[in-house]
């Protein structure tokens, strides 16, 4: 059975001290929710400073972004081994990474690889935008983000990953994707493509979220979706309240509470 994931992507929000405030307001929430595995993303400067407060709780840490090369002379990026040992998920390809900082399914390969070589958990962002989803280009789209996103990863490798499908046009706009429409892509875009590229097993056993205007009053909805196994939250992980009742929303709907 694949457990439920839900992960918070504070983006380019709080400072470390609001950062710290955050966490500890979330945390005997999350706490309580103990069957679905619950992941905060802090911008890279509160890293240091949030994970100390994790310690001892089952909440993880993930960043959210990481650069494939290890060390050297690359002015202003994070490596995998700056992000080892300290977080253990990180997310990868998110689609404002892709807008406004040019990355590609070349670089996200590049930066799947390089996380799963240092241990970290890549949380893998596809989806497609408005225009592409009018002209019926959904499913051609996403297909092409996974296989270039993948390319050259084994069946083992791609079993732990966790994919976030987000259209664009749902993310911080209030306009969600109805249920059982982000249930559908996720089945024919992703499961489907995994299943071609490596074999069924391997479609099956990826877990899979969905990203956009998630909010405490349609998670339920999501989360009663045979193929979505958890959430990318953007916005409202920034409440603590909300963030916890999504958390708690979604064990009840997999009927894990
Ligand atoms: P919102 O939940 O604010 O729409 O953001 C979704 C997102 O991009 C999470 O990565």
């Amino acid at each position: 059975m694949r457990i439920p994931i839900i992960a918070g992507n504070w983006k380019m929000n709080t400072t470390v001290a609001e950062a710290a405030k955050l966490v500890q307001e979330m945390l005997p929430g999350l706490q309580a929710v103990s069957k679905v595995e619950r992941v905060v993303c802090p911008p890279f400067v509160s890293l240091t400073t949030v994970a100390p407060l994790l310690q001892g709780t089952e909440v993880k840490l993930g960043a959210q972004n990481l650069y494939w090369e290890a060390k050297g002379a690359f002015t202003g990026e994070v490596s995998p081994t700056m992000l080892q040992g300290l977080c253990q998920y990180v997310i990868i390809g998110h689609s404002e990474r892709r807008q406004f900082f040019g990355e590609t399914d070349e670089t996200v390969n590049l930066k799947i690889k390089a996380a799963l070589a240092h241990g970290l958990l890549p949380i893998v962002c596809v989806g497609e935008n408005l225009a592409q989803n009018e002209a019926g280009e959904t499913v051609s789209f996403i297909a092409s983000q996974i296989k270039g996103g993948l390319a050259g990863l084994s069946a083992e490798q791609v079993r732990g990953l966790v994919i976030a499908y987000e259209p664009i046009w749902a993310i911080g706009t209030g306009k969600a994707a109805t249920a059982d429409g982000a249930n559908s892509v996720i089945a024919s875009a992703i499961r489907n493509t995994i299943a071609k590229l490596y074999n069924k097993t391997t479609a099956a056993a990826v877990r899979v979220q969905y990203g956009g205007s998630v909010k405490p009053d349609n998670i339920a909805e999501f989360m009663s979706q045979p193929e979505i196994d958890g959430a990318l939250v953007g916005g409202a992980s920034l409440k603590a309240s909300d963030f916890v009742a999504i958390a708690r929303l979604s064990a009840e709907a997999k009927g894990l509470s």
